[in-house]
């Protein structure tokens, strides 16, 4: 598909123009040709253009009849007279851009024939395709290997062909690893707990000045609960229970770094790619890439906070099917937030961004008077240039995780694509709302909820 769809230029033409040049022809015996890489049950975006007679009997309010009756959701409907191909004036052309249940193509290409001449359909631009439920996550395999010991010749291991091997057992754990499966155990060697100590002793030196209130609490409970000490490096079994009964989060072990689609789309089933591999010994206080000391320290004890969780799964949710240009400024969102993230507490500001809290000298200078601060703003944040090889130039402050969570949806809403969906936790699985029954359905659960809590607080007053 050309990359000039969607522009204005073409825009100007007519949407019909658009839908001839620029998508592929499917014929009614194979409106399915391209389907999803997801097993689903879900909806297609079409063009349907078909040509009317103007002297008929109600072609066209037949055709929107039968549109109807098929369940879709007409997103635009354009007319003109057919003039290329049929006698000027005597026809319509009629285009329509829907939303409609795959399984219902066929029918309403077949019915639509029978009262109109020249039906094509034409599909429209495709959505990438996403996981619909947390199993298919175990198809995510695409790791970015740019930092790796094996590929980046300035990563401290690059020569050492024991790391590597030991780095190969932890991606072999991780690639065999499948939804339910136990977290396999790690015994660590007495040089990577060295290393997890020294990080350890240093970092949370920091924390009590430097860390946020969320931060704290957890890191205290994890201490408490979870083998949190310098002596030893916690199981990421045990931490995943542990975030589990907090906040529905759990840890998956992955191998390296994700690509940023796969990586967020794991993020709005609540799950937390994790890596178990500690990083190089010769540079304990700097690693390329991320490692459990990053994982452990940095991300774990703010993904136990609710109210950072739901904000963590809802850059996650904004994801889903999301075009690789919103992708690109969720996944800057994501940096400058959940990795980089400084916010307001009690007239001070303490860093809550994985990446600041599990790196002693980003910290530190983070909260120094060096750096530039910025308000977040998601519409200004997308767009900041970052840097992943050194200090950030600019850091975001949230006024709070409930005011950066009402932003980020707000921001969210204003991405477009084809369809809309519901998380459901109880299955976590994602449901495209594409009939009036499931709109319906998830409806009437809300009101239940809405009552229900409504009760509660009936009760409490
Ligand atoms: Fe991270």
């Amino acid at each position: 598909m050309k990359s000039e769809v969607g522009t204005s230029q073409c825009r100007k033409q007519s949407l019909i123009e658009d839908a001839r040049k620029e998508v592929s022809e499917l014929t009614a015996s194979d409106p399915m040709a391209e389907t999803s890489d997801y097993p689903d049950e879900g909806s297609s975006a079409l063009n349907i253009i078909f040509t009317i007679r103007k002297h008929s009997a109600s072609p066209l309010s037949s055709s929107l009849k039968i549109l109807e009756k098929h369940g879709t959701i007409i997103h635009h409907i354009e007319t003109r007279p057919a003039g290329r191909y049929k006698k000027k004036g005597e026809e319509l052309e009629c285009f329509v851009k829907c939303l409609i249940h795959n399984s219902s193509i066929c029918s309403l290409l077949s019915s639509l024939k029978k009262i109109t001449d020249d039906v094509k359909v034409v599909k429209d631009q495709k959505s990438p395709s996403f996981p619909r439920k947390v199993q298919d996550l175990d198809m995510f395999q695409h790791l970015t290997v740019k930092f790796e010991p094996n590929f980046d010749k300035d990563h401290p291991g690059f020569g050492d062909q024991e790391y590597k091997k030991r780095r190969e057992h932890f991606a072999e754990l991780a690639l065999k690893y499948k939804e339910g499966n136990v977290i396999p155990g790690v015994e660590y060697t007495a040089e990577e707990i060295a290393t997890w100590r020294q990080v350890y002793k240093s970092l949370s030196s920091l924390y009590p000045n430097y860390a946020c209130k969320q931060y704290l609490d957890t890191f205290q409970q994890l201490e408490k609960y979870c083998g949190y000490t310098e002596n030893s490096i916690p199981q990421l079994q045990d931490v995943s229970n542990f975030l589990k009964e907090r906040t529905g989060y759990k840890l998956r072990p992955a191998a390296g770094l994700l690509s940023a689609r796969d990586f967020l789309a794991c993020l709005a089933f609540r799950v937390f790619p994790s890596t178990q591999y500690l990083r190089h010994p010769s540079a304990v206080m700097h690693s390329p890439e991320p490692d459990c000391c990053h994982e452990l320290l940095g991300h774990i004890p703010m993904l136990a906070d609710k109210e950072f969780a739901q904000f963590s799964q809802d850059i996650g949710l904004a994801s889903l099917g999301a075009s690789d240009e919103d992708i690109e400024k969720l996944s800057t969102l994501y940096w400058f937030t959940i990795e980089f993230g400084l916010c307001k507490q009690n007239g001070s500001v303490k860093a809550y961004g994985a990446g600041l809290l599990s790196s002693y000298g980003e910290l530190l200078y983070a909260l120094s008077n060096k750096p530039e601060l910025k308000p977040f703003d998601p519409e200004v944040t997308a767009i900041q240039p970052y840097q992943d090889n050194s200090f950030q130039p600019v850091y975001f402050v949230s006024e709070s995780f409930e005011d950066s969570k009402v932003k980020l949806r707000q921001y969210a809403v204003k991405m477009k694509k084809p369809f809309y969906f519901r998380y459901d936790p109880f299955t976590c699985s994602v449901e495209i709302l594409d009939s009036f029954q499931k709109v319906r359905t998830a409806l009437c659960q809300i009101k239940d909820e809405l009552r229900s809590l409504c009760s509660a607080l009936d009760n409490i007053c």
